[in-house]
C-alpha cells in the first residue's frame, strides 16, 4: 500500500492493544503510521507486522545511534521487516550514516533513510554542556549536510528548520517534522509548533502528528480534516 498522504501518525501507546484499536479506527489510504520507543519495545516486530497486514506504511523511528556496525546491523534488520521509513542520529557521524546506507544496498525496496540532526528538547545551554558549542541553529544546517553528503534521503527537523534546509539541500531531500498543531488544538508540550499548511508551505515532505489525530473523539475525522485543509491550501 502506498498513499499520496504526507500524514504520518504517531502511534503513541505503551501496549499494542491500543495501538491497534487507533490504527483500526484509520485509512492506510490517508495516513502512514509512525511506531517508536515505547511502543516498539513493548510490542516489537509482531506489532508492525499487523498494522502491516492492515495495509500501513510504518516509519519505525528508533533513532539508531551506535557504532557503524552496530547500526548498520540495526538497519538491515528493519529493511527485513519492510518499513517504509528509518532512522538514525546524524550525531552518530560520517562512518555510522554512511554503513547504515551501505547496508540498504541489498534491498530492492530499502526503506528511507533519515537521520535526525539536533533533537528539538535540546537547548544551547543544554548543547553547551555536552561540547556542542555551535548553538542548535548551526548544528543542525551542519548536520543536514552531513546527512545529505552520506547519502540520507532526509531528516527530522521541526517546521521552523524546514525552509532553511530546503533551501540549502534541495528539492529531493526529504523533510519529516513533528511539531504540528491546528490553531484549535492543544499544544501540549510541544513548543515551536506550525499547522499543517504552514509546515508543507515551509517546505515539508512529512508531517509526523501525534495527538492532535490520536487523542481526537473521532480520529479518523481529525486526520481528514487535516487532509481537507491542505488539499484547499
Ligand atoms: O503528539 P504529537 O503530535 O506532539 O507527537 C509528535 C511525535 O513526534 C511524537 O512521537 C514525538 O516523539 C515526535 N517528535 C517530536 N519532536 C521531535 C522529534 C520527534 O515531537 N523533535
Amino acid at each position: 500500500m502506498t498513499t499520496s498522504s504526507p500524514v504520518v501518525v504517531a502511534l503513541d501507546f505503551p501496549t499494542a492493544a491500543q495501538a491497534l484499536e487507533l490504527a483500526r479506527q484509520l485509512s492506510p489510504q490517508d495516513c502512514r503510521l509512525k511506531i517508536g520507543k515505547e511502543l516498539f519495545t513493548q510490542a516489537g516486530p509482531s506489532l508492525v507486522e499487523a498494522v502491516q497486514d492492515m495495509g500501513f506504511d510504518v516509519f519505525l523511528d528508533l533513532k539508531f545511534h551506535d557504532i557503524p556496525n552496530t547500526v548498520a546491523a540495526a538497519v538491515t534488520s528493519a529493511a527485513r521487516m519492510g518499513v517504509w521509513m528509518v532512522n538514525v542520529h546524524a550525531s552518530g557521524g560520517r562512518k555510522m550514516m554512511q554503513a547504515a546506507r551501505d547496508a540498504l544496498l541489498p534491498f530492492e525496496k530499502p526503506p528511507l533513510l533519515i537521520a535526525v540532526t539536533i533533537l528539538t528538547s535540546l537547548s544551547d545551554e543544554e548543547l553547551f554542556e555536552i561540547g556542542y558549542m555551535a548553538g542548535a541553529g548551526t548544528m543542525v544546517e551542519n548536520l543536514a549536510s552531513l546527512a545529505q553528503q552520506c547519502g540520507m534521503d532526509g531528516v527530522v527537523c521541526s517546521a521552523q528548520e524546514a525552509s532553511v534546509i530546503r533551501q540549502a539541500q534541495g528539492a529531493d531531500f526529504k523533510l519529516v517534522t513533528p511539531g504540528i498543531r491546528l490553531p484549535e488544538s492543544a499544544k501540549d508540550d510541544q513548543t515551536r509548533i506550525l499547522t499543517p499548511e504552514a509546515a508543507v508551505a515551509a517546505g515539508s515532505d512529512y508531517l509526523v502528528i501525534g495527538r492532535p489525530i490520536t487523542r481526537a473523539d473521532d480520529p479518523q475525522a481529525a486526520l481528514s480534516h487535516i487532509l481537507k485543509r491542505l488539499s484547499s491550501q
